[in-house]
Order: C-alpha cells, then sequence, then structure tokens
C-alpha cells in the first residue's frame, strides 16, 4: 500500500514538473489528458521492463539476467495483487544489426527473427513470465517511434544541423573526445577505443537531426534531486547527477540513410533514418499502447538495465519523454556486470557463458536462484561454475530440500498430514518443551515476509535470499536440536510433541515456498503443492506464520499431504557437470 501511494504522487509530482516545463503548452489537450491521468489512483497497476536486446549475437547469461531481475518483480507485484505487466524483447535496427547480417549474408529481418526466436525460447525455457515480447521490426513500434518523432519536432525540439564526432557502433553511441582514449587493435594499429566500453569508435561526420538535449539538463537535475529513488542503487543516482554537471551537448538522432538502411525513416524525410537508441527506448511506450491508451502502463513503469546503458536511461530517455510531454519513469533499477574469470564477458574473448546450457546443467530453478542469491547490483559479480554448484547443493538441495524431506518422510510423519499444533507442547510456561532459540526462530519467520518484501521492492533480491536462506538454517536447527526420530511414538505427549514440531516446520516451510515464488516458480510451487497449500492460499497476504501461536485457526491442519513427487531439488554431481561441457555459446552462423 505504502508504495503505491508513493506511485500516485510521484506521478502527480512529474505532471507538476512538467507544468513548469518551457516546452508546455498548458492549454494543450495532450496536457488535460495527462493530468487527469497521472494523478488517478492507479494502486493496483505495475510495468516492469527489461533492455531490449541486441540480436547481432545470442543470448548471454547477462541478458537471462536482466530477464530474471524484472521476472521475479513482476511475480513478486502479482503475488501481492498488483494487475503487472512485464515487457521485454529485441531491438532490431540500427548500424550494428545491419552489419551483422550483412556479416552472415542474411537479409537483415531474416537475421533478426533468427535471434530474436532465440532469446524468446530462453527465456520460454527459464520461466521468465513476460506479458508482452516486443521486437522492434513491429508495425506497431514502427508506428509509436514516428509518432514520438513527430511530437518532438512539432515541439521544435528536433531540428536540422551536421555531426563531427566518435561514433562507436558496437555500443550505437556517440562519444565526446573527452570519452575515448588510443589503444592498439590486435594487428597492433593505434584505434581510438570508447574508454567506457573498450570499444573501437570511428570518426564520422555528417549532416543529421539534432534533439535539443541540452535545454534539458536543468530539469533533468531538478528530477534527480526531487526523487532520490529515480535511480537506484544510490550509487548510480550519484553517477547520473554528476554526468549532468558537465556539458550536455544536443544529440544527433538520425543517421543519413546511405550508410544506415536498417532503421525507421525519418518522418517526412527518407534520406534520414532515426538513430536505433532514440527508436529502442520508445519501445516501454509501444507496449503500454503508445500513441493510444497508454496511460495506465505508462505511469507505473520500472525499467531494469545495466549500468552500461544507464546513459541513455537516466538521462537521454527522461529527456525525450520531458520533451514529448510525457510522465518519467518511476525507477530505473541499474544492476551490474557478471563477469567470467574477472573479465567481462565478450565474444572476441571467448568466455561467454550460454543461459541456456547453464539453466540445463543447473536446472532452471537452479540458475535463476543463483543468479539472484549471487548478483548484487552495485558491484560486478564473477561467475564459475564451481560457485553454482557449492551454493546450490549447500542451500537448495541440503538445507531447504533437506528440512522438506524429513518432515514429509514416513519415518516422522506416517499419516502423511500436516499435523496439529499443541500449544501445551510448546509453550514453556504451559510445560511445553520450546527452548530461547525457537522463540527466536518463530519471531525470525514471522517477520521474515516484511524483510523480504523490502529487500524485493529496492531489488535487493540477494538480501532477501540471505534473510531466508538463514531461517531455513534455524528451523533445521530446530529440527536438530529437538531430534523427533527419537520420540516415543507410543508416549501421547511425545506423540503431541513430534505433531507440534513438524507442524511449525511445515508453517515455515510454508511461508519460505510463498516467498521463494518469485524466484525459484518451480521448486516453490513443488514445495507448497507437497505440504498442501493450494493455489490460491500462496498470495503475499497468505504468507502468516504459525498462526496457531497466536491462538488463530490454521487451515492447514489435519489436511493430507500433496503426492510425493520426489527429492525438492537434487544434488549436483562434480563429474556430471563436468561431462556437459563446453557451455561456451556458440557462435553465429
Ligand atoms: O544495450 N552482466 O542491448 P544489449 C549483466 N539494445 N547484464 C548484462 C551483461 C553482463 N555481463 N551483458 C549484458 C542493448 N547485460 C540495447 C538496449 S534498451 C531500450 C536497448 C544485460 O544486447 C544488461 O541489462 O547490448 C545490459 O544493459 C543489456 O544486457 C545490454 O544488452
Ligand atoms: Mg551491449
Amino acid at each position: 500500500m505504502r508504495t503505491s501511494l508513493l506511485f500516485v504522487t510521484r506521478s502527480c509530482a512529474a505532471v507538476h514538473r512538467l507544468q513548469q516545463s518551457p516546452f508546455f503548452s498548458p492549454v494543450s489537450a495532450l496536457w488535460r489528458h495527462i493530468s487527469s491521468q497521472s494523478c488517478r489512483d492507479d494502486r493496483r497497476s505495475f510495468y516492469v521492463t527489461t533492455p531490449i536486446f541486441y540480436v547481432n549475437a545470442s543470448p548471454h547469461l547477462g541478458h537471462l539476467y536482466s530477464a530474471v531481475i524484472a521476472d521475479c518483480l513482476h511475480r513478486y507485484k502479482l503475488l501481492q495483487g498488483f494487475n503487472s505487466q512485464f515487457a521485454t524483447g529485441t531491438d532490431e535496427h540500427g548500424l550494428k544489426i545491419q552489419q551483422a547480417a550483412e556479416a552472415a549474408g542474411k537479409d537483415p529481418l531474416t537475421f533478426c527473427t533468427d535471434v530474436s526466436e532465440r532469446f524468446k525460447h530462453l527465456f520460454n525455457s527459464c520461466n521468465i513470465s513476460y506479458t508482452d515480447y516486443i521486437r522492434t521490426t513491429e508495425q506497431r513500434h514502427r508506428q509509436a517511434v514516428k509518432h514520438f518523432w513527430s511530437v518532438l519536432w512539432n515541439k521544435g525540439l528536433i531540428y536540422k544541423g551536421s555531426y563531427e564526432g566518435w561514433y562507436s557502433t558496437q555500443d550505437e553511441s556517440f562519444l565526446t573526445e573527452s570519452q575515448v582514449a588510443s589503444a592498439l587493435d590486435s594487428s597492433g594499429k593505434e584505434i581510438k577505443v570508447s574508454l567506457e566500453s573498450g570499444h573501437k569508435v570511428e570518426w564520422m561526420k555528417e549532416e543529421n537531426y539534432m534533439f535539443r538535449l541540452s535545454a534539458f539538463r536543468s530539469q533533468l537535475l531538478d528530477w534527480l534531486r526531487e526523487s532520490p529513488r529515480a535511480v537506484q542503487p544510490e550509487r548510480f543516482h550519484r553517477d547520473a547527477l554528476l554526468w549532468l554537471q558537465e556539458d550536455l551537448p544536443d544529440l544527433s538522432v538520425s543517421r543519413q540513410r546511405s550508410r544506415l538502411q536498417w532503421g525507421i525513416p525519418v518522418p517526412g524525410d527518407p534520406e534520414q533514418t532515426i538513430y536505433v537508441w532514440l527508436d529502442a527506448l520508445v519501445n516501454y511506450l509501444t507496449v503500454a499502447g503508445y500513441p493510444d491508451k497508454h496511460e495506465q502502463r505508462w505511469n507505473v513503469a520500472h525499467h531494469i538495465v545495466g549500468k552500461d546503458i544507464m546513459k541513455f536511461h537516466a538521462i537521454y530517455w527522461p529527456a525525450f519523454l520531458l520533451g514529448a510531454g510525457l510522465p518519467l519513469p518511476q525507477t530505473i533499477y541499474v544492476h551490474s556486470h557478471w563477469t567470467v574469470g574477472g573479465k567481462k564477458m565478450s565474444k572476441s574473448l571467448g568466455n561467454v557463458v550460454d543461459p541456456l546450457e547453464c539453466s540445463k546443467t543447473f536446472t532452471t530453478d537452479g540458475l535463476r536462484y543463483f543468479l539472484l542469491r549471487q548478483g548484487v547490483p552495485d558491484s560486478d559479480c564473477d561467475y564459475t561454475d564451481d560457485k553454482v554448484f557449492k551454493l546450490l547443493n549447500a542451500e537448495l538441495a541440503d538445507s531447504l530440500g533437506g528440512l522438506l524431506n524429513r518432515c514429509t518422510a514416513p519415518a516422522l510423519n506416517p499419516d502423511q498430514v500436516y499435523p496439529s499444533f499443541y500449544p501445551q507442547s510448546f509453550h514453556s510456561e504451559q510445560g511445553g518443551r520450546a527452548v530461547a532459540e525457537d522463540y527466536h526462530m518463530v519471531e525470525a519467520v514471522k517477520s521474515l515476509p516484511a524483510v523480504v518484501q523490502q529487500h524485493y521492492e529496492s531489488m535487493h533480491v540477494y538480501k532477501a535470499l540471505e534473510a531466508i536462506s538463514a531461517c531455513v538454517r534455524q528451523t533445521n536447527g530446530f529440527v536438530q536440536r529437538h531430534a523427533p526420530w527419537k520420540l516415543d511414538k507410543r508416549d501421547s505427549r511425545d506423540q503431541q510433541w513430534l505433531h507440534t514440531i513438524v507442524h511449525v516446520t511445515f508453517e515455515c516451510l510454508r511461508v519460505y515456498g510463498t516467498l521463494l515464488q518469485p524466484v525459484v516458480p518451480g521448486i516453490s510451487n513443488k514445495l507448497l503443492s507437497r505440504i498442501s497449500v493450494k493455489p490460491d492460499e500462496r498470495s503475499w497476504e497468505h504468507a502468516n506464520f504459525l498462526p496457531r501461536f497466536q491462538g488463530l485457526d490454521c487451515p492447514f491442519e489435519g489436511r493430507e499431504l500433496g503426492s510425493d513427487s520426489g527429492v525438492l531439488f537434487s544434488r549436483l554431481e562434480r563429474q556430471n557437470i563436468d561431462k556437459q561441457k563446453p557451455k561456451k555459446a556458440k557462435k553465429l552462423k
């Protein structure tokens, strides 16, 4: 609830800022439309996006990482009762794609379709539950981009000029002199490269259209200063503010058709093609329904992006939106990169990790869990098979799986039921057998949903998983401490205590299973089904731990367990993993 209220206030703040904009005409019908829509109570809607990925090469682990983060947020919002939409897709225009298609000897659209399908296949295999998969070559997107361009043009924000400077085709990015450095290529020739990405840059000089980016500097500064959580985590927010301290030159937003044919033509000037980044960023609006009715979704937009493309999202995109008179995104969640052997994954280094192969080796949920448990948004993380292996065996197979296995095994649970809780067996003041650590555990699990919620909201999923994992360890400690397998089943007091131990453990598992759904949907489903939690009993509000402890009813007591569908997560054997090598991404033919 608190967050939704924030959305509404933020939307209204965005409207207010727009009213101050020099390019804004308060009498326009468009404006009235925006104001009324933005201030509406849109509490239950949510819209999350990933970057749309370039189709010049097959997907790698980093792409899947962004998609898994977005999927986790989307699933979490659904559990919270939001009407959530989740978009991903592919970025198919531009020089880089044109050149890749040429090199592959294919016509560009066939080439794009082929690679776009690989992304889609990966996402489908990894349970990425997108609600829209956008390709920038689609007609609906061309229309949206042309419309968006015309709005900027009609407001006098685009003018014909000429650009002279550095350009990186690999990054599809313009760079200033201070952003490039000299380097040697593989043949020892001196070249210029981007300081940020290390990619080669070329000098370019051509007549094209320019966007008045410079005019938006102070508005962008105001936006970032007024909305400290607009770019998260904080270190990236600070970086964005720092960029704005520097000069903000106007931005070239088209290329000559003679150089770039693979793109959307500038409306009214077939000699020019729209710059691929302007084209690509508009995808978020296309999915929201732009230029038709788009407000409901657009007003609650949240972007997930890698740090490599933060400038495009935190500077260019908000400037375009301010120019077009549209609200700004609610949040831009930036994440860092996966490296391999301490080095950035790159095709030339041959260290690209193929996510599809990984998901086969470690299972889809295993890979999702690893990425979200080890991925820290603030800093780069290094990928090794060994880390995945150790983490999954320890936390999913042994700790969580072991706990479920123990309490559902016929030895402890011969009747295969969700047993009853006996207060007098538990409470020490009633002669029960609980000790101080057990009360600590109950407290920890009771407050876990709130802790996890806070971390999911701020996209610190690893902290949520750390907290869950710590509680799972506590529950294992609880079972271990009381060694229920040693109890005498013929003694009624022992029997009641046994039921109580298993009941408390099931209650813990029910909470863990519910909270883990956004991260490992398959494992959670298996766990919850086994302990007889029905699909409509798995939302966030159902994560109320141990109602019997507070004297309330527990609807699960006495239920028959669901069928045994095998171990929750099978231990990974190192030999099997080694056998399945190599895991390097295949080169595109
Ligand atoms: O930039 N670690 O597409 P792209 C983590 N089409 N994430 C990584 C990563 C890594 N090593 N490498 C890539 C583009 N990513 C544009 C985007 S959006 C309007 C247009 C993820 O195929 C991360 O999210 O180069 C990064 O920002 C994105 O993939 C870049 O994908
Ligand atoms: Mg890239």
